[in-house]
């Protein structure tokens, strides 16, 4: 985290937030993370949401915090939790200064809609917002860097469309016929196909607009970028690590404790 200019700093559960204290105007953009964690995780299943079980010794929302907040050019988190989350208070990052506590929406998107809502308060429409899944805790220092990277030189593109990281995709993909759901109607060629992952970054302004509109059009959007296509834009994809998981189902946690064991003894956290 920066702490130049004393521009980071303090929100805790959202009162007396001393975040985004400098002002902006004039200087090169700030980046922001923000972390959707409002979700019941119902494909995994169980009593406890899936971003608070154990992993390594700490929660699954604990890894994912911990590279977004532990890097210098990420000058605050905007957290979006579930108003029935209980587990929050209990985690290292509770009463982290920088990280502010707001509250979730229905869907994905909402949280993040909110969590820009709050950012609004003190950040510049021009700042970059990284929105990071709190369910991917193997995020690396490497891939948050070329992702930043990618935004401060330029490369992605016209400074308003962004950039995500994503992966190429590997296997032959099939396309069901809609009737029956389970017979093949073709084969998608591949060379195009990319998995988007998170972060996604983008100005705070664009996607902002590009939230709200995708609401009021009442079009499911399952990933910022695609909010972001919708106003015409077109974001650099950022190839990124395929152990970026997003845990979705019980298997992905064992999956998850070994990307980060083997993170771990290639010194990549
Ligand atoms: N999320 C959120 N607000 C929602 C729904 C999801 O902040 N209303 C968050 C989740 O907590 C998660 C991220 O968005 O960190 C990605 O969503 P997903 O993997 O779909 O998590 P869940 O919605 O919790 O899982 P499921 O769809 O299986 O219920
Ligand atoms: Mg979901």
């Amino acid at each position: 985290m920066s702490t130049e200019n004393g521009s980071r700093a303090g929100a805790g559960s959202g009162s007396g937030t001393e975040i985004g204290a400098g002002a902006s105007s004039g200087r090169n953009p700030r980046h922001w993370a923000v972390v959707p964690a409002a979700g019941a995780g119902r494909r995994f299943g169980g009593p406890v949401p899936k971003q608070y079980l154990e992993l390594c010794g700490r929660c699954v929302i604990e890894h994912s915090l911990a590279t977004l907040l532990e890097h210098p050019a990420v000058d605050g988190c905007v957290l979006a939790l579930s108003a029935e989350d209980e587990w929050w208070t209990d985690t290292a990052y509770a009463s982290h200064p920088a990280v502010q506590r707001i509250a979730g929406g229905t869907e994905r998107s909402d949280s993040v809609a909110n969590a820009l809502e709050a950012l609004s308060e003190y950040a510049d429409e021009h700042d970059w917002v990284l929105v990071h899944d709190a369910a991917r805790p193997c995020l690396t220092r490497s891939d948050l860097d070329r992702l930043i990277a990618a935004l401060g030189d330029g490369s992605a593109g016209d400074g308003s469309a962004g950039a995500l990281l994503a992966v190429p995709v590997h296997d032959t993909v099939k396309v069901a016929d809609a009737a029956s759901g389970d017979r093949v109607l073709r084969t998608v060629p591949r060379e195009q196909l990319w998995r988007a992952y998170t972060p996604q970054a983008f100005p705070l302004g664009t996607l902002r607009r590009a939230l709200a509109r995708a609401r009021d059009q009442g079009s499911a959007i399952t990933d910022d970028a695609s909010a972001i296509e919708q106003l015409g834009l077109r974001p650099l994809l950022v190839s990124g690590r395929s152990d970026n998981l997003k845990i979705t189902r019980p298997e992905d946690l064992p999956l998850a404790q070994f990307f980060l064991e083997q993170q771990q003894e290639q010194g990549l956290r």
